[in-house]
């Protein structure tokens, strides 16, 4: 049997998740996603299950979603599935709180997944970025608008132009992260807080997250959802073709802007 692509564990009342596929850096392919989709609706509806810690390894808790899947789709590819709709939206129906637990790089649509937590503790080799430019596309699952909320429109169009990718120390100066834990720490930090979330009463807990969600989220599901079909709307131009093949032939990629 292959190995899962998601692992999962029980700490009393906690759940834990890990990304499972450590040779493509937890490239997020639509699988990966699936299996966490899966193991989340399962935790969410136990009732011995308060809280969830999402986790990778120490090299990447996620370096994206999957380049080497997305490079021959076309436009009508991803709009006729709604590449980042199904199961990838129905993570932020989880009403049971999540915490990221990061190690490693945090890239793409594994930075936008570890946002779509409710908060993330970061080990201090954290590195948070969104380089999808440089693929001839941009972020599609959240990133353009989760990003602004989190660190400021400054450092968020700073990240998303230039594709620089953050430490973990900027990262909790600028309010991506709650905290910084030296790397071995940090699956303990996030455990703990997380049972700490599993002993308070839990509607309690639901209710206090849709709350803070409310004061941040707003009118996050259109803008969201205009960010995706922008995002579907790239794979029509031949730069993202070049780009993605490019990453994929380890070359620089030449663009030709259309
Ligand atoms: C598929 C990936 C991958 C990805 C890494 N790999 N990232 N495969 N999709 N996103 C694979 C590599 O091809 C390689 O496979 C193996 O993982 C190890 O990666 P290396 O590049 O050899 O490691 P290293 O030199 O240490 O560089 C690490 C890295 C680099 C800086 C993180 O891998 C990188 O730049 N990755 C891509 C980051 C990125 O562009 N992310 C955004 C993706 S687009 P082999 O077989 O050669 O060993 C995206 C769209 C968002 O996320 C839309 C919504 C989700």
């Amino acid at each position: 049997m292959d190995a899962p692509l998601v692992k999962t564990e029980v700490r009393g009342r906690v759940a834990l998740l890990t990304l499972n596929r450590p040779k493509a850096l937890n490239a997020l392919s639509n699988d990966v996603i699936g299996e966490l989709a899966a193991a989340m609706r399962v935790f969410d509806a136990d009732e011995n299950i308060g809280a969830m810690v999402l986790t990778g390894s120490e090299k990447a808790f996620a370096a994206g979603a999957d380049i080497g899947a997305m490079q021959g789709w076309s436009y009508m590819d991803v709009y006729k599935q709604d590449y980042l709709g199904g199961d990838w939206e129905s993570l932020k129906r989880i009403r049971k709180p999540i915490i990221a637990a990061v190690a490693g790089y945090a890239l793409g649509g594994g930075c936008e997944l570890a946002m779509q937590c409710d908060f993330i503790i970061a080990a201090e080799n954290a590195r948070f970025g969104q380089p999808e430019i440089k693929l001839g596309v941009i972020p599609g699952y959240g990133g353009t608008q989760r990003l602004p909320r989190a660190v400021s429109k400054a450092k968020a169009m700073d990240m998303v132009l230039t594709a620089r990718m953050m430490d973990a120390q900027e990262a909790e100066r600028a309010g991506l992260v709650s905290r910084v834990v030296p790397a071995e720490r940090l699956l303990d930090e996030a455990l703990e807080a997380a049972a700490i979330i599993a002993s308070m009463s839990l509607p309690s807990v639901i209710m206090a997250k849709e709350c803070v969600n409310m004061a941040y989220e707003g009118s996050l599901n259109d803008t969201v959802m205009f960010e995706r079909r922008n995002f579907h709307a790239l794979f029509s131009t031949e730069d993202q073709k070049e780009g993605m093949a490019a990453f994929v032939e380890k070359r620089k990629p030449e663009f030709k802007h259309k």
